[in-house]
């Protein structure tokens, strides 16, 4: 029998990290991971498989170790510790807005970080692969459709971080020889995205309306576009990467794009609310067309200092090289994240979980 191979996840806490080791686990990895020190608990996406498979030996199928990107001792000791055959990078401080405000704590941990993790893997000689999380937030202004050889003109400190680290990745494999990758992801959700992305919070807070526990969604930017996958099917195609038989970039991408309108209206959609909008700039609203119920309005905090306005990525090599494609397509991602939270807030809020039946029916009955 082959000996199974050992993974480790920086992010493993994250929405990738619980996706990649629920996948990694499948494939009969052992998995490794490392959370940092929080000050609340942070393995709350992963405390099912924390209970099932987890051991303290770092000899069972899950072994998990405190460790931080801002910390190169704590890198390299659990490197050592973990011996893994595959790297998954994808601790980050992953939220655009926030990055510029926490612009330089955001560059220590997306940008040096990869060089911490990646000087560790060469000057210990560890022989094993490294998948680096890079994002479409690196194109930034540049015009979609956005593949592997469109310029990278990235607008926010997060999307200057992680085309550093981009490039501190594919300075390793040319220099030194490593297999070392890069996925260029482009945004991807479920129902465990962080709550302040732009569609775990309408999803979220809309069944707050709906619930009557909230009056209305306030947003920034309507117009952005974005290309939105689903993470479960995201993670795969990381492993792929790392499984081809040899170290390069590849975009994943669903291929399609839609703005937070149209993400706005096809949840309402499900509930069968028709969502138009009336009013211009900050005092523009969304509304019900039946019921005349204020569903939507702008609140200029939510405005970045600037804004990267269209991402759709072409994926064809991955397709064609790893065989890659996405199964969950943006209908059914929108449905998946509003069923999810009208279970999750319906018991926070009711005691139950909500149907989408009896979310229909509470949503005709709306009104200012
Ligand atoms: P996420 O849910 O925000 O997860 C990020 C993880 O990194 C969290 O577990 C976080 O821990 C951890 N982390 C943050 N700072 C750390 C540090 N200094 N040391 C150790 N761990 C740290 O992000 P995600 O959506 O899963 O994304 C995974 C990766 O892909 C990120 O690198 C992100 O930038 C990149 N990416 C994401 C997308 C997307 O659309 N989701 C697209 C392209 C690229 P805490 O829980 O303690 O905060
Ligand atoms: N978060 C948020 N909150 N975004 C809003 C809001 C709001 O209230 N209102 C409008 N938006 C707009 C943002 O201005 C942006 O144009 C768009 O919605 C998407 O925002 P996010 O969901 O925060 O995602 P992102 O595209 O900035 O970044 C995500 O995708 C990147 C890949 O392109 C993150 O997952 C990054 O980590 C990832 O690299």
């Amino acid at each position: 029998m082959t000996e199974s191979k050992t993974a480790m996840i920086t992010g493993i806490g994250g929405q990738d990290g619980s996706y990649l080791t629920e996948f990694l686990l499948k494939k009969g990895y052992k998995v490794r991971g490392i959370i940092r020190r929080g000050s609340y608990p942070n393995t709350k996406r992963i405390d099912h498989l924390i209970e099932k498979y987890e051991s303290f030996d770092n000899k069972g199928e899950l072994s998990i170790t405190y460790s931080d990107l801002t910390d190169a001792s704590s890198i390299r000791n659990a490197i050592e510790m973990f011996k893994p055959d595959e790297i998954y990078n994808l601790a980050a401080q992953s939220h655009v807005g926030i990055s510029f405000t926490n612009g330089i704590s955001t560059f220590d941990i997306n940008a040096r970080g990869v060089f911490r993790i990646l000087d560790t893997i060469r000057n210990k000689g560890i022989n094993c692969k490294y998948y680096q999380a890079s994002s479409s937030e690196m194109f930034g202004i540049s015009p979609p459709p956005q593949n592997e050889s469109t310029p990278m003109l990235p607008q926010s400190p997060y999307g200057i971080a992680k085309l550093a680290g981009y490039h501190i990745t594919k300075m390793h494999r040319n220099a030194y020889g490593m297999f070392a990758s890069n996925g260029i992801l482009f945004n991807h959700e479920s129902p465990r995205r962080g709550v302040n992305f732009v569609t775990r919070k309408i999803t979220r807070i809309f069944t707050e309306v709906i619930l009557g526990k909230t009056d209305r969604i306030v947003l920034g930017n309507l117009d952005a576009k974005r290309d939105w996958g689903f993470s479960g099917d995201y993670v795969e195609a990381m492993w792929r990467i790392l499984q081809h038989n040899e170290p390069d970039d590849f975009v994943i991408s669903t291929g399609e794009t839609y703005t937070i309108r149209d993400f706005l209206k096809e949840v309402c959609r499900n509930v069968d609310i028709n969502l138009e909008w009336k009013g211009t700039g900050v005092d523009e609203i969304g509304y019900d067309t039946n019921t005349g119920k204020t569903l939507v309005s702008i609140n200029p905090y939510y405005f970045r200092p600037a804004e990267v306005p269209a991402l759709l990525g072409d994926s064809t090599k991955a397709r064609e090289i790893l065989k890659w494609k996405p199964k969950v397509m943006f209908k059914d991602l929108v449905n998946m994240m509003l069923k999810h939270d009208l279970e999750e807030r319906g018991n926070e809020i009711r005691g139950r979980p909500v149907s989408l039946e009896e979310a229909k029916e509470l949503a005709s009955k709306l009104r200012n």
